[in-house]
């Protein structure tokens, strides 16, 4: 007799919260959206604030309180783009002090097992970077999960450009980060930053799963309304639902993937 199938894993995938710059009305139904959904998890992939000041972090935690379980990785608006002596002196100060002390995450359960990578470099404020320390760090954090558990990586930056913007600038170290994510058996990769929202596997069609979440409530739309992803990690793989705004509410958008998918 086969064993049951373990039960569908729920993750809520949220990006780009850009506080500074939010939505209230979106802002409080996606709460009561979170709520209602009741996730394994909800991710969020980065740039919690629009300028890392002090009352943005303030606004982004007492928010993030009320998520629940919660998976989060810095961006490169959490750290200092003119303040350029703290952003040399202590660039992560502020989200360590007012977010969490953990920059590289990690959650692992019998069936899930999720790593966050804070990709965010100073030097190059916008761009972003895995580190040989953090491919390592892939490579021994899933070999410590359950076999039977789903890997999940959480970064900021993208591993793919969105189809409308085909030379946008990937993370670095994309290719050492990509060899240990195939070899840790990660299927699923979640990040941010260019305000779109795409979906395409990465690195051959047996690679993981690249998605991208656009921004949940920021005014700071890219040509796309705010959006999340509902993700679900079933027996038969991952599907990723995105909830787009309408003026109303987050509705499930139409298609597999996601608002711009390659197909
Ligand atoms: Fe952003
Ligand atoms: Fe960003």
């Amino acid at each position: 007799m086969s064993s049951p199938e373990p039960p569908a894993i729920t993750l809520a995938h949220l990006s780009d919260l850009h506080f500074g710059t939010e939505d209230w009305t979106m802002a409080a139904q996606l709460l009561d959206d979170i709520a209602e959904l009741r996730p394994r998890l909800t991710v969020v992939s980065g740039d919690l604030t629009q300028r890392a000041r002090r009352r943005q972090f303030a606004a982004a935690r007492a928010y993030l309180d009320r998520l629940g379980p919660l998976l989060v990785v810095p961006g490169n608006h959490d750290i200092p783009l003119y303040d350029v002596t703290r952003r040399a002196l202590s660039p992560m100060g502020r989200y360590r002090s007012m977010v969490t002390d953990e920059l590289n995450p990690f959650l692992v359960d019998h069936d899930l097992a999720v790593l966050g990578l804070n990709t965010t470099r100073p030097a190059r404020w916008k761009e972003g970077s895995i580190s040989p320390a953090q491919v390592e760090l892939i490579r021994t954090s899933f070999a410590g999960a359950p076999a039977s558990a789903r890997r999940v990586l959480v970064t900021h930056h993208p591993f793919l450009p969105p189809p409308s913007l085909p030379r946008a600038i990937v993370v670095h170290g994309r290719e050492a980060a990509l060899a240990a994510i195939r070899e840790a058996g990660v299927e699923l990769l979640l990040a941010g930053h260019l305000h779109v929202g795409y979906a395409d596997v990465v690195g051959g069609d047996d690679g993981p799963l690249s998605v991208q979440a656009g921004t949940a409530f920021s005014r700071r739309r890219r040509g796309q309304p705010n959006a999340y992803n509902v993700i679900t990690l079933g027996a038969a793989g991952v599907q990723v639902q995105p909830q787009v705004w309408d003026g109303h509410g987050f509705r499930p958008a139409a298609g597999p993937g996601a608002p711009e998918a390659d197909a």
